[in-house]
């Protein structure tokens, strides 16, 4: 038996999954490893002109066939030029974030591409849902990154709830065992960043990668609370003095003088001054391998999980 989501037909994938976009690591590269494994693949426009978006694209365009999409953010100073290269270059899927995508939808949705913004609560959603969104990704506050209040389990199935458009579920999924689950709630599919992050074909340094393998469920923390810069990252010299300076009362400055450029530097290796973005879910990310592998093991058990999920009703 095969997993089943009206998201294989619209899109044109094999499996119900998407890799997160993530600054500075989803290249095109690694979007078109993400789609060829049968997923959709999203590269991160986040940190990057859009001449350099325009590269990622044109490099991804040349190593799959198969459909990806780029992440919007939406706050980036070229985002309007950002999106022009999305629709020259006819990108199938666009996710966006931190912001509101009302200014773009017109132009996206006549040239058919599926914009699906990801989305903290269920206000959000109906008003993606107005705007023609074809879906939304509900993320939850497990995941690695920017992220909301909302925990996945409560705003999975609200969400699911109040609109009529495809849910995918984000935050704290890396097995086919929750993947079934957010199956089971609803969800259309699911998007996952943190359990990509170990891939050989991900980009970031094999410290980085160490990081997650061996890190333990309470080894993230949450900086930014109450601002609208929240971030989860895996604990580390430079995430302490952010929690230092916001206790103190740090500066705005001082405390972007720590925080920028610094998932960059992570992903180049620094791990003491670096922001290790990751999930909560990291503590059961053990094995690495390729994009592909990993998707077919997340949908193996899935499969298996739904397949047997009527074991657990008695006479
Ligand atoms: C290192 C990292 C960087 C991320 N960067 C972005 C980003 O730039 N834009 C975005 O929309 N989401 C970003 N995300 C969120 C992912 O796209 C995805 O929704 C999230 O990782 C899902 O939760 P999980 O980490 O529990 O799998 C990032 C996540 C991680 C782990």
């Amino acid at each position: 038996m095969t997993i089943k989501s009206r998201l294989c037909k619209d899109l044109g994938l094999k499996y119900p999954i998407f890799q997160g976009g993530m600054a500075h690591i989803s290249t095109g590269r690694m979007a078109a490893a993400s789609s060829n494994a049968g997923g959709l693949g999203l590269i991160c426009s986040s940190g990057l002109s859009a001449a350099q978006v325009a590269e990622e694209v044109a490099l991804c365009k040349q190593l799959t066939d198969k459909p990806f999409g780029v992440n919007l953010m939406l706050q980036s100073p070229e985002i309007d030029d950002i999106v022009q290269v999305v629709l020259d270059n006819k990108v199938p899927v666009v996710t966006t974030g931190a912001g509101d995508p009302s200014r773009f939808m017109p132009a996206l949705l006549a040239a058919g591409v599926k914009v699906i913004p990801v989305i903290p609560h269920v206000r959000a959603a109906q008003k993606a849902e107005k705007l023609g969104a074809y879906a939304v990704v509900a993320e939850g506050t497990e995941s690695g990154g920017h992220i909301g209040e909302m925990t996945t389990l409560a705003l999975v199935p609200q969400v699911i709830k109040a609109v009529n458009i495809p849910v995918l579920a984000a935050g704290g999924i890396a097995d086919g065992k929750s993947m079934a689950a957010m199956m089971l709630l609803g969800a259309a599919g699911v998007q996952m960043g943190t359990v990509f992050l170990v891939a050989d074909e991900c980009p970031i340094d094999d410290a980085y990668k160490q990081r997650v393998l061996e890190a333990a469920d309470t080894d993230t923390m949450v900086t930014g609370r109450g601002t609208s810069h929240v971030v989860r990252a895996l604990k580390n010299p430079m995430m302490q003095k952010y929690a230092e300076l916001e206790k103190q009362d740090g500066t705005e400055d001082e405390r972007n003088a720590l925080a920028g450029g610094a998932l960059y530097k992570a992903v180049h290796g620094d791990m003491e001054g670096g922001c290790i973005m990751a999930g909560q879910i990291a503590g059961m990310v053990r094995g690495g391998g390729t994009i592909g592998g990993i998707m077919e093991r997340i949908v193996a058990e899935a499969e298996e999980t739904l397949g047997t999920a009527g074991n657990l009703l008695g006479e």
